[in-house]
C-alpha cells in the first residue's frame, strides 16, 4: 500500500489475502458443483472469434464415459509430465479425476472445447492457496494435435483474464520442462518470463516413469529441469479502444442464476431470487431489513414516505450528489436545503448541515459519495441530538467502511443501488434496508402498492409500485456474493492511479480519509490552480487519447427545478468545478490504467 492509503497497511494486506483465498475456493466450487448441462454451458467462458469455451471440468463429468476415456489418452501420452499414483486406465482417471482435481480446493481444470464442443485439450489451476496471492497454471495439454490452430493460445489468454477478473492474484506462474523448446517459446510468446529452474529426478514406478523434485540433501546432477515462469506481459495499451469510466463484472455466478431465474423462477418460485438477495444483502451490511427496489431513487422516495416526510417539510442533503437524492424529497412535496461537502470526504459537511437545521428539518440524507463514506460519528450525533431522521444514500458505496463499520448502519435507513454503473449491478435496481422494525412493515407496504399483507388485494393505503423482479434479483444475488472481490479490485485501480499519478503537477486524487475504507466506486482527481489546463480541456483532450472521463457533479442546488431556489454552497462548487471521475470500471487492467495516467501526464507537462 502506497503511504497516502490511510487503512492501516499490515491490516489492509491480511484482508486481501484473505478476500484472494475466498474468491479462489468460492469460485473453484462453484464451477466444479455443476451437474446439468444447461448450467454448465452457462457457467462456461467463450474464447474469442467463437473458437470454442473454456468448460470447467465438474461432478457432472464423472460419469461422462466418452470424457473419461479421452482423458485417459491424453494422460497416457502426458504421463511422464503429471505423474499419479492413479494408474492410466479409465477408472483410475475416475478416481483422479474426483479426488485429486474436484476434491481439492485449489485446483480447477478447465475442457478446451472447439465451437462444436469437441475437447480439443485442457488447462487449469493448482495451488493457489497461499499468502503470495499467486496461482499456478497447470495441466497444460493440446490432446488433439490436428485443427483449430491457435485454440490453445486463446485459451491461455483467456484462463488468465479469467483469473485476473474473478480472483485478483498478484502473481501466475507455471512450470514446464527446460527441454521443451516449444512449449516454452509457446509461453514466452503469451507474456511469461522465465524466473528459475528447478532441479528434478527420474522416478521409474510400476505406474510408470515420471520425474519429481530433488530431495533434499540429493546434491548428484538432476535428471532433467522445471522452469519456472512467470506472467509479466510487457504490453502497454495499444489506445485504440475507448477506456470507459465504468463497466461490471459479470461471473459464471450471475449467468447461471439468471438462467436458472429465467426458465424455472416462475409461479410458486417467482420470488425465490428476491428472498435470497435480500436476505443475503441484509447480512453483507449488517442490518435487520432488506427490501430490493427497482432503483435506489425509489428507495430512497420509501425511506422518506416511511420517515413521514410530508409536503413543506424541509430535508437537508449535500449540494454535491446526484440528482436522485434530491429528487425523492420534492416527490414527496419536501424542499431540499442544500448542505456543503468537506474538501477531503467530498461527503456531507457535519458544520453546514448543523447550520442549516431549523424547526421545519424532518430529515437529513447523507450520502456516501462516490464510494466514499460520510463523517457519520458528527452527523449521527448532530442529528440525534435535535431527533432528526438520518437517511444514508449509499448508491455508490456498497461495502465502504466508517471506522471497520458498513455504511448502511448508521441511519435510520438506508438506500442502495444496482443500476449498471454501480460495484453491483442489475440492470437497474437498488436496496432499501433498515434496522427498525415498523419502518420496515410501513416500507414494504408502501413498496407495493399499498396492500394489506394480511388480506388478499386489498388497499389501506395509496402505495407505489417499487419492486424489483426475479431475474434481476438473481444477478445481484451473484454480484453480492462477490463484493468483497470487486471492492478488492476497485482498490487496485486507485493504488494504480496513485502510483501512476505520482508527482503530477496540478492534481490531486481523491484519498480516502483517516476513518474511511473507501470502495473507490470513482477513481476521481481535482484540478489544483498550478494546473495549466481547465476540467473541460483536460477532459476534451482525454476523450481524443480515447480516454472516457467523467465531470464530478455539478453543485445541484444550481438545477433550476428546486421548489426554494438557494446559491451553490462554496467547496461543492469547488469541487464540482474542478474534479473529475477517471476511468474506474472494475474490469480495468493495469496496462489500461498505465494509459490514462501516462495521457494524463502528457497533456499536463
Ligand atoms: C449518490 C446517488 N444517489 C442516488 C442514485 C440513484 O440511483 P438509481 O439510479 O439506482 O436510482 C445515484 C446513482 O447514480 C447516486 O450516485
Amino acid at each position: 500500500m502506497t503511504t497516502k492509503m490511510n487503512t492501516d497497511p499490515k491490516t489492509e494486506i491480511t484482508r486481501v489475502i484473505q478476500v484472494y483465498k475466498k474468491a479462489l475456493s468460492e469460485n473453484f466450487k462453484f464451477l466444479k458443483q455443476t451437474v446439468r448441462l444447461d448450467d454448465l454451458m452457462a457457467k462456461s467462458i467463450a474464447l474469442p472469434d467463437e473458437i470454442g469455451f473454456l468448460v470447467p471440468v465438474c461432478r457432472l463429468h464423472v460419469d461422462d464415459e466418452n470424457l473419461i476415456s479421452v482423458l485417459s489418452k491424453w494422460r497416457k501420452e502426458n504421463f511422464f509430465a503429471y505423474p499419479s499414483q492413479f494408474e492410466v486406465t479409465d477408472s483410475g482417471t475416475k478416481s483422479w479425476l474426483v479426488s485429486k482435481l474436484l476434491d481439492v480446493e485449489d485446483r480447477l481444470l478447465f475442457l478446451v472445447v472447439n465451437k462444436h464442443g469437441k475437447p480439443i485439450g485442457h488447462l487449469g489451476w493448482a495451488n493457489g492457496l497461499n499468502d503470495n496471492m499467486e496461482m499456478e497454471v497447470d495441466n497444460v495439454v493440446r490432446g488433439e494435435k490436428e485443427g483449430n490452430p491457435g485454440i490453445m493460445s486463446m485459451a491461455m489468454n483467456a484462463l488468465i483474464d479469467w483469473a485476473q477478473e474473478m480472483i485478483g492474484p498478484s502473481e501466475i506462474s507455471l512450470k514446464v520442462f527446460s527441454d521443451n523448446e516449444s512449449a516454452v517459446n509457446f509461453y514466452r510468446k503469451l507474456g511469461f518470463q522465465d524466473d528459475k529452474l528447478i532441479p528434478l529426478r527420474k522416478h521409474v514406478e510400476a505406474t510408470g516413469t515420471f520425474y519429481r523434485s530433488i530431495e533434499q540433501g540429493d546434491n548428484s546432477a538432476a535428471d532433467k529441469s522445471f522452469l519456472k515462469m512467470d506472467y509479466a506481459p510487457n504490453r502497454p495499451y495499444d489506445g485504440t479502444k475507448m477506456i470507459l469510466t465504468a463497466g461490471p463484472s459479470i461471473s459464471a455466478r450471475e449467468a447461471s442464476y439468471a438462467l436458472d431465474a429465467a426458465r424455472y423462477g416462475w409461479n410458486n418460485q417467482w420470488s425465490g431470487y428476491i428472498k435470497q438477495f435480500e436476505k443475503v444483502f441484509a447480512e453483507y451490511i449488517g442490518v435487520k431489513h432488506a427490501i430490493s427496489t427497482s432503483s435506489c431513487t425509489g428507495a430512497l422516495h420509501l425511506a422518506l414516505l416511511g420517515l413521514g416526510i410530508k409536503p413543506g417539510d424541509e430535508v437537508i442533503v449535500p449540494d454535491i450528489t446526484w440528482v436522485a437524492t434530491a429528487n425523492a424529497v420534492t416527490y414527496c412535496g419536501a424542499i431540499p436545503i442544500f448542505a456543503d461537502i468537506q474538501e477531503d470526504s467530498w461527503c456531507l459537511d457535519p458544520h453546514s448541515f448543523e447550520s442549516l437545521i431549523t424547526e421545519r428539518t424532518k430529515a437529513v440524507i447523507a450520502v456516501h459519495l462516490y464510494g466514499h463514506p460520510a463523517q457519520m460519528d458528527r452527523i449521527v450525533e448532530i442529528a440525534r441530538k435535535r431527533n432528526i431522521p438520518i437517511l444514508e444514500d449509499a448508491a455508490p458505496s456498497i461495502g465502504a467502511e466508517f471506522k471497520g463499520q458498513k455504511m448502511g448502519t448508521f441511519g435510520d435507513a438506508s438506500a442502495f443501488s444496482f443500476q449498471g454503473a454501480k460495484l453491483l449491478v442489475t440492470g437497474e435496481g437498488g436496496m432499501f434496508v433498515t434496522n427498525n422494525d415498523k419502518l420496515y412493515e410501513k416500507v414494504l407496504s408502501l413498496w407495493d402498492q399499498g396492500r394489506d399483507p394480511s388480506r388478499m388485494f386489498w388497499i389501506n393505503d395509496t402505495g407505489w409500485k417499487y419492486k424489483m423482479s426475479n431475474v434481476q434479483a438473481a444477478i445481484g444475488l451473484g454480484q453480492i456474493q462477490r463484493s468483497d472481490e470487486l471492492i478488492g479490485a476497485k482498490r487496485r485501480i486507485f493504488k494504480w492511479y496513485d502510483e501512476g499519478l505520482k508527482g503530477v503537477q496540478g492534481l490531486k486524487l481523491n484519498y480516502e480519509t483517516s476513518w474511511a475504507r473507501s470502495i473507490y466506486w470513482m477513481s476521481s482527481i481535482t484540478l489544483d490552480k498550478t494546473a495549466k489546463i481547465s476540467r473541460d480541456d483536460l477532459r476534451s483532450k482525454l476523450k481524443a487519447m480515447n480516454v472516457d472521463t467523467r465531470p464530478v457533479f455539478p453543485a445541484i442546488s444550481q438545477y433550476p427545478i428546486w421548489p426554494k431556489v438557494q446559491k451553490p454552497q462554496p467547496m461543492a462548487k469547488k469541487i464540482g468545478d474542478t474534479g473529475i471521475n477517471l476511468p474506474s470500471g472494475v474490469c480495468l487492467k493495469h496496462e489500461q490504467v498505465a494509459y490514462v495516467c501516462e495521457s494524463i501526464r502528457k497533456i499536463l507537462k
